[in-house]
């Protein structure tokens, strides 16, 4: 068992993560949110009885193998360098910091611990998403050529606000690091164009070109409703073509041939659409969003294991991008 003691009894932390610990190996060592009820509330579904409205006395309590948090941009940052100070590794939420020199900072720190930071990019386990990744890699789809990306919210959060910090922080950052892991590659020449109209309603377009040719485009906004499927990826190669909808629904498109004049049309396993739905009946512990995964992931990387998990030098890359598309708005 990991002994994990844990920062954040929020909305995200108690829906989302800490009912994935359990069966990942951890355990829940002691808890720390300033909200008492919250707190106290989270510590009756767990069990736990080490609870602290205090970060840095929640870091102290013996015992502890890992620091894990969801709280927010600057209590990530400092948690973590504290957590690193002490020798412990950290799983974090997103934003890693409220900015790029923040994730720098985490980054030098865990690099001088030998420590590892792993940040919570959990869209590159979604199933869609993984299963593309996938697809790409098994080299099913040749080279990728361009890709469009999709990701909207509705203005819930921001509504009469002009300043979009948080849908920055919490909804951008997701992509800045998604689709450049999906090309494999950086950003290169940006541009970056959007529309306001009212204050808490943004449409941005960020087009960008790689070092190596590629060329995608990025559509974010909080201009729809939460209610409604978010997310398209759309990713193109010569004569093949990759859509994820919804971070699930999966279809590859490749080159058959026109069917209408063919009186013996059939579909083909060699050329025709390959495509994948979940099914939501199976009585399965699937959690499609990648929650689960992710954190599976995690507990093998604190085990010691080797795998793949978005880490900290990826929060810093994605804060860099973020930062750079922030200014060009
Ligand atoms: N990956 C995802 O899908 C996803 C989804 C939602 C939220 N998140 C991330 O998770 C984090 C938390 O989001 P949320 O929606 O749960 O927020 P929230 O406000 O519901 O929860 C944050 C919790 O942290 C506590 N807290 C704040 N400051 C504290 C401090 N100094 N000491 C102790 N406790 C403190 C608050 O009392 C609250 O209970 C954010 O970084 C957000 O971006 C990620």
């Amino acid at each position: 068992m990991i002994k994990i003691g844990w920062i954040g009894c929020g909305t995200h932390a108690r829906h989302m993560l800490l009912p994935q610990l359990g069966r990942n190996g951890f355990r829940i060592a002691a808890l720390c949110d300033r909200d008492g009820k919250a707190l106290q509330d989270t510590a009756s579904e767990y069990g736990v009885t080490t609870l602290t409205d205090d970060f840095a006395d929640l870091i102290k309590t013996p015992g502890l193998d890992a620091i894990g948090m969801a709280v927010g941009p600057e209590l990530h940052h400092v948690a973590t360098l504290a957590a690193l100070e002490a020798g412990l590794p950290v799983f974090m939420e997103k934003p890693p910091a409220a900015d790029a020199a923040g994730a720098r900072e985490i980054a030098r720190a865990s690099q001088k611990a030998v420590k590892p930071v792993l940040v919570g990019f959990m869209k590159r386990y979604s199933t869609g998403n993984k299963i593309a990744m996938n697809v790409l890699n098994a080299g099913q789809f040749g080279e990728v050529l361009g890709i469009t990306g999709t990701y909207m919210t509705a203005p819930t959060y921001f509504e009469g606000e002009t300043d979009y910090t948080g849908f920055y922080l919490h909804h951008c950052i997701h992509y800045m690091d998604l689709i450049p892991w999906f090309i494999g590659e950086d950003f290169g020449d940006m541009q970056v164009r959007s529309v306001s109209p009212q204050p808490g309603k943004l449409l941005l377009h960020l087009n960008f070109t790689t070092d190596q040719g590629k060329i995608g485009n990025i559509v974010m906004g909080t201009v729809q409703s939460r209610g409604t499927p978010m997310e398209e990826i759309r990713i193109m190669g010569d004569h093949a073509r990759l859509h994820v909808d919804n971070v699930i629904n999966v279809s590859m498109y490749r080159d058959p041939p026109f069917k209408a004049q063919d009186p013996k049309a059939l579909l083909s396993p060699d050329c025709d659409t390959l495509s994948w739905t979940p099914n939501f009946t199976a009585a399965a512990n699937e959690d499609h969003k990648g929650y689960d995964a992710l954190l599976s992931d995690v507990a093998a990387v604190l085990r010691g294991e080797t795998r793949e998990v978005p880490n900290i030098e990826d929060g810093v890359r994605a804060m860099e991008r973020l930062e750079r598309m922030i200014k060009m708005i």
